[in-house]
């Protein structure tokens, strides 16, 4: 049975810091932004959206193509910008997009690598019940210390995956690389808003990571770079899927799966399937019956390769306009404004920013989060 992708859509904030502006007031150049790591703007959230909104934002978009909601029976949220360690993020989801209460919800994590986690756990369970469709999203606000060396790398998105057997995007293949290590190169402590990091490490063991995942990809499928026509990856910043894609597919264009991450940053759980998404809108070939590399990373950590056909037909099933739209549409924050999204962690009143749906966190009341509807 082909089970995978029926349906897939992303959002961001509507909000963007140019790196130029970024560079300006932290003194450096600009050039080790724009080439060293391969970003141009990050996205910036105001106080009333959070993974929430984003993720009810892109599951909208995606279910927009599911005649029957009540065959959903599964909603995984994937994050690591939780901000309950008790009740799931998923929860609000399944209000919001008024899903059959029949339906098994919760969030889980694994820092980026989670919506890859989500993911092959929606195919398992379709494979089990070859009816039922599972909702699986990734949703993920990425804060650092300002003024760090990782400040020009945050940013944030949400990814929404309709799983279902004959699916209309992407047939997901099983043979998956694994490689799971102990190490400290990025976490945070339930007490902190931003990851703490240890960049070096970091870019190592994504590196390293994917020489093992790769190796046991091939020795379980069979396959070989030849016969995969692109590769998406995990993007933290577009430089670093570059370094991935040249250790091993040197031969192959990356360029259209970076133009969304270029703009938007890392958006953790969300990014690989960013990077998908974007291969798809903005490459002119048609990539039926092509075979996609997938390479998920998250920090801590565990990684995974696998990889997936693209489905004939699959553009019916794109929005490509509206993303394009989407983007292009965000305002420019400023400097000060940039700041102060930072230091409010209370909702601000009336609409005095929109968020990327038409959801907004309304305000926190002893501890709990109210969403409203935008009128
Ligand atoms: P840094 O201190 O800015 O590093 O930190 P750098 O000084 O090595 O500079 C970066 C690059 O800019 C270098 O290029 C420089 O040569 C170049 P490279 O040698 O690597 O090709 N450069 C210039 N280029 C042009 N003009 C110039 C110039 N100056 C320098 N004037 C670092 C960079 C990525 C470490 C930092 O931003 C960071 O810590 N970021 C966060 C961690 C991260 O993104 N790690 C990626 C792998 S881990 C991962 O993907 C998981 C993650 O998403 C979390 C999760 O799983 O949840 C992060």
């Amino acid at each position: 049975m082909n089970i995978g992708i029926d349906a897939i859509a992303f959002t961001t904030s509507r909000y963007l810091m140019p790196l130029e502006e970024l560079a300006r007031r932290r003194q450096v150049d600009y050039q080790k932004y724009c080439i060293g790591l391969g970003q141009t703007e990050m996205a910036v959230f105001p106080p009333n959206e959070d993974i929430v909104t984003l993720g009810i934002a892109a599951a909208k978009r995606a279910i927009q193509f599911v005649s029957d909601k009540d065959s959903i029976d599964l909603v995984i949220f994937a994050t690591e910008s939780s901000f309950d360690v008790s009740k799931s993020a998923g929860i609000y989801v399944h209000h919001f997009l008024d899903l059959s209460s029949s339906c098994r919800v919760f969030d889980i994590k694994q820092a980026c690598y989670s919506l890859t986690a989500a993911l092959q756990m929606a195919k398992n369970h379709v494979q089990l019940y070859p009816k039922a469709r599972a909702l699986v999203i990734g949703s993920d606000i990425v804060h650092y210390e300002l003024d760090s060396a990782a400040e020009p790398t945050q940013g944030g998105g949400a990814v929404a995956i309709v799983v279902s057997a004959n699916p209309r995007i992407m047939r997901i293949e099983p043979f998956s690389g694994l490689y799971t290590t102990d190490v400290m190169d990025f976490w945070r402590p339930v007490k902190k808003d931003e990851a703490l990091v240890d960049g070096k490490l970091s870019t190592y063991t994504y590196m390293k990571s994917l020489e093992i995942c790769y190796e046991q990809y091939k020795q379980l499928s069979g396959l070989d770079s030849e016969d995969l026509s692109r590769v998406c990856f995990h993007t933290p910043f577009t430089k670093m899927a570059r370094k991935a894609n040249n250790l091993f597919f040197s031969e192959k264009n990356i360029d259209a799966s970076l133009l969304y991450n270029t703009i938007i940053g890392n958006s953790c759980s969300a990014s690989l399937y960013i990077a998908l998404i974007s291969l798809l809108d903005n490459t002119e070939e048609d990539l039926s019956e092509k075979r996609i590399g997938l390479f998920s990373y998250g920090s801590g950590s565990m990684a995974e390769f696998f990889s997936g056909t693209i489905v004939a037909g699959y553009r019916d099933m794109l929005t490509s306009d509206d993303n394009k739209k989407m983007l292009a549409s965000r305002e420019h924050v400023t400097w000060q404004q940039y700041r102060d999204f930072r230091a409010n962690k209370q909702p601000v009143p009336a609409d005095d920013f929109y968020t990327s749906g038409d959801i907004r966190l309304e305000q926190i009341e002893e501890d709990k989060r109210i969403y409203s509807i935008r009128s």
